[in-house]
């Protein structure tokens, strides 16, 4: 457990709340010291929804696969009845693992003694037990998680009093359609390991402010007079138009780009036909993986497998170019010359949102609130709280 009064500067930091036209960004360390890494875990991922997989990965009765979330070890089941569970993968004898691999099976058998688990989380079968006094197996369940789905993707939150899922991502599905994420087929899962913050890798993703310096190539897709920015409560959105036919993203269902940024470290990209989602996991204050997983509608054809290829081609140069820039800023947050800067009111009101988020949520865990993170009001620009 982190401690609270090594975050005095933090509570000092969160009194008010400029407008996005006056606010200061959050301060550089936040993004650099240690002791955020442990403060982001309990305030942060331990109390939202975190992606952890695709349904797809379940597909058989009985099968399970394994996740980490917020430095927790976590098992996600499909039942014998087809029902989704998620349990601690921690036996309840001494702690030992459920499952250390994707797998499938009637129960779950613990790797260190061999206690065995139903897949609904009841303890059955307990081996040379038969000396000790009061124990009652009812008492020795798996601990369950949340665990939700949306358009076949799998997400979890160790926060029993979490919001639900389905309010958190409100409004997507309609907004989208007629595209269905569920319905698509996944293709590929690439993993990047990028030595900056986790924030500074969403806040990156949540700006197109970037786009012409940094991917001269990415905005010829791109008719960037149409880019716009728009704020809910738990995630943004950033929507521009497509350019001309020639595009490898053709027109297709409008020609439009989704890029959605669901709090805190998920994100969906949605063009014509595919789907990317992007996960985006600390791994301590200064080091972060990016998870990308790519679904497609046709994933069979030659000529959509050449669309693919290309479109995945395409996607790692920018992620280059993105994890390169990146890695820069961290060493900028990390310089004696730098400490906190300021947004541009047309394309960071993303990561202004983001940013009071991260404030709201570090805020709950200072004043010891057990009640979820409740998003800020959205304020007018140039209004301060
Ligand atoms: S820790 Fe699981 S059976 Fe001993
Ligand atoms: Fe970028």
């Amino acid at each position: 457990m982190a401690d609270r009064n090594a975050f005095a500067d933090v509570a000092e930091e969160l009194k008010g709340r400029p407008a996005l036209a006056r606010a200061e960004t959050i301060p550089s360390a936040w993004f650099t010291e240690p002791r955020f890494h442990q403060l982001d875990s309990e305030a942060i991922f331990a109390r939202t929804w975190q992606g952890v997989g695709h349904e797809g990965r379940l597909a058989e009765l009985g099968s399970w696969f394994v996740a980490d979330v917020a430095g927790d070890p976590v098992v996600v089941v499909r039942d014998r009845s087809g029902e989704l569970r998620a349990f601690y993968n921690v036996c309840r004898h001494r702690g030992g693992p459920l499952a250390t691999a994707d797998g499938c099976g009637r129960v779950l058998q613990c790797e260190y003694h061999g206690w065995t688990y139903q897949l609904d989380g009841t303890l059955r079968g307990v081996p040379h037990w038969n000396l000790v006094e009061l124990f009652d197996r009812e008492d020795y369940g798996l601990v369950p998680i949340q665990v939700q789905s949306w358009e076949g993707q799998i997400f979890v939150n160790l926060d029993p009093g979490a919001v639900p899922l389905d309010q958190v991502l409100r409004g997507i599905s309609e907004r989208i359609s007629p595209v269905r994420p569920g319905q698509m087929q996944n293709y590929r899962r690439v993993e990047y390991d990028v030595r900056a913050n986790w924030k500074v890798y969403v806040e990156n993703f949540l700006e197109g402010y970037h786009v012409p310096i940094v991917h001269p190539e990415l905005m010829t897709l791109y008719d960037f007079r149409s880019y716009k920015t728009e704020t809910r409560e738990w995630y943004s959105l950033q929507t521009s138009e497509l350019t001309n036919e020639e595009n490898i993203y053709e027109r297709q269902g409008g020609g439009e780009a989704w890029y959605y940024c669901v709090f805190p470290n998920y994100m969906l990209n949605i063009l014509p036909g595919r789907l990317q989602t992007n996960l985006v996991v600390p791994v301590d204050h200064q080091n972060c993986r990016v998870v990308f997983e790519y679904f497609y509608d046709d994933i069979e054809s030659e000529a959509a497998r050449r669309k693919i290829d290309e479109d995945i081609a395409f996607a790692d140069r920018v992620q280059d170019e993105d994890i390169d820039i990146c890695e820069h800023v961290q060493r900028g947050l990390q310089s004696r010359g730098y400490d906190r800067g300021r947004f541009s009111v047309k394309f960071e009101s993303g990561v202004y949102h983001f940013q009071n988020l991260v404030r709201e949520a570090y805020g709950r865990w200072l004043q010891g609130e057990e009640s979820p993170i409740t998003p800020p009001e959205p304020l007018d620009p140039r209004n301060d709280d």
